[in-house]
């Protein structure tokens, strides 16, 4: 297998972006990640989007995309694995490189969700759930994690105030990225009095509705020696699904794909849980990264949410998790989710993330996943 690396990045501002389309904001965020990549070759490209249908009545975008970009013929495909379609389309590009097929494949991930009504956004998402076991009888994923959080709860004694610390600890890490969706910071006291959206989540525990793109560009390490920019090095992918019905799982507050893929990704970089120097993961809802810390084996069972108030996910802390303000801050325009968790990694590697800058860091993971948790897809980023 050849070695990987990338050697670009390109991330637009989030948000609502009504005056804009999904191929346009998809091709500015390519165009970006060209720019920095300093290079016009694409030999293949992946398009992370969990919906194009649903959200925007569009398919087809493997050849739609390329087109607007005045680049028709190149290969192209999209990969969709419902959230988790943009660290999946990352994950196929490098083995496009890995295997020799291409020298150089790019990356896009997009999602234009505001164009509909709330509801019909609701529903698009709820169909990665599992149709006749959940979203059938009208639970949706807010309802979803919400189980969850009241097992953990239940069993673990997990606090409000536990769920309420990944909330702040993320709004403030957004205040200071400039491509936030919402970049501002957030008390305790205004979670506590947001609305309930499904009993303990309230509106400021969930990820928002979100349009957005991310692109990044893969070529063999080798390759990307030769150019002028710092390269950063993927040394480990892992990838694995698990039942998508919480009832089918033996214990909901297991996330077992979340488990897989990471050990997956560290066996192939070498490394323990320990080496990883900080982490962008996927915190959809703020049980999720609790769970999610305790998935990849950051804390044991039951204590990550003592872990996260207590300060370890911090900025300072020992083990920074979503200094990119995360999906609750950032946004969360699904297809694109697990690129731009790439495209932060790659910023922080490379010391250019401003304000929140995390200090002697050499080695990054990134954890995207699809709905709740049935897909899960980690990288391990390092600088060399
Ligand atoms: N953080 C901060 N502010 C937020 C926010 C967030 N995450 N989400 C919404 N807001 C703000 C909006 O800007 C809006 O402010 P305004 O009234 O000043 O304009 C207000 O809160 C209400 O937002 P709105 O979008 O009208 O809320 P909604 O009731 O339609 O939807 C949720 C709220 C939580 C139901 C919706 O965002 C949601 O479903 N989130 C989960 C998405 C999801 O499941 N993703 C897949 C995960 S697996």
């Amino acid at each position: 297998m050849r070695k990987l690396a990338i050697i670009g990045i390109g991330l637009i501002k989030w948000g609502e972006l009504w005056e804009k389309s999904m191929r346009q904001i998809a091709a500015e965020a390519v165009f970006k990640c060209l720019e920095d990549a300093g290079t016009d070759r694409i030999d293949t490209m992946t398009i992370g989007n969990m919906s194009g249908g649903l959200f925007n009545g569009q398919e087809h975008l493997s050849s739609l995309i390329p087109d607007h970009m005045g680049r028709k013929n190149i290969p192209a495909m999209r990969i969709e694995s419902a959230c988790a379609s943009g660290g999946m389309a990352v994950r196929t590009a490098c083995l496009e490189v890995a295997s020799g097929f291409s020298d150089y494949a790019i990356a896009v991930g997009v999602e234009k969700m505001t164009d509909i009504s709330g509801n019909e956004a609701t529903y698009a998402l709820a169909t990665a759930a599992d149709q006749d076991y959940e979203a059938f009888h009208g639970v949706t994923f807010p309802g979803l994690y919400a189980m969850m959080a009241k097992a953990h709860m239940d069993r673990y004694g997990t606090t409000r105030e536990q769920l309420s610390s990944v909330v702040i600890k993320n709004h403030y890490n957004g205040s200071l990225n400039p491509n936030a969706q919402f970049p501002f910071k957030i008390t305790g006291d205004q979670v506590l009095k947001s609305p309930m959206v499904s009993d303990p989540l309230r509106l400021l525990d969930c990820s928002p509705i979100t349009d957005g793109a991310a692109a990044v560009m893969i070529t063999t390490l080798e390759e990307a020696k030769k150019l002028k920019k710092q390269p950063v090095f993927i040394s480990g992918i892992g990838h694995a699904s698990d039942s998508i019905a919480l009832s089918s799982r033996k214990d909901i507050l297991k996330l077992e794909a979340v488990e897989l893929s990471t050990n997956t990704a560290l066996k192939m970089a070498g490394k323990s849980i320990k080496d990883i120097d900080f982490a962008e993961v996927h915190d959809c809802f703020s049980i999720a990264e609790i769970m999610i810390l305790e998935a990849l084996g950051v804390v044991a069972p039951g204590e990550g949410g003592k872990a996260s108030s207590d300060g370890l996910t911090g900025l300072d802390g020992d083990f920074p998790v979503n200094p990119s303000g995360g999906l609750k801050s950032k946004g969360h325009p699904v297809g694109a989710t697990g690129v731009a968790q790439i495209c932060e990694a790659v910023t922080q590697l490379r010391g250019d993330a401003g304000e929140r800058q995390l200090e002697n860091i050499r080695t990054g993971l990134t954890q995207n996943m699809g709905g709740s948790a049935g897909s899960s897809v980690v990288h391990i980023l390092e600088v060399i």
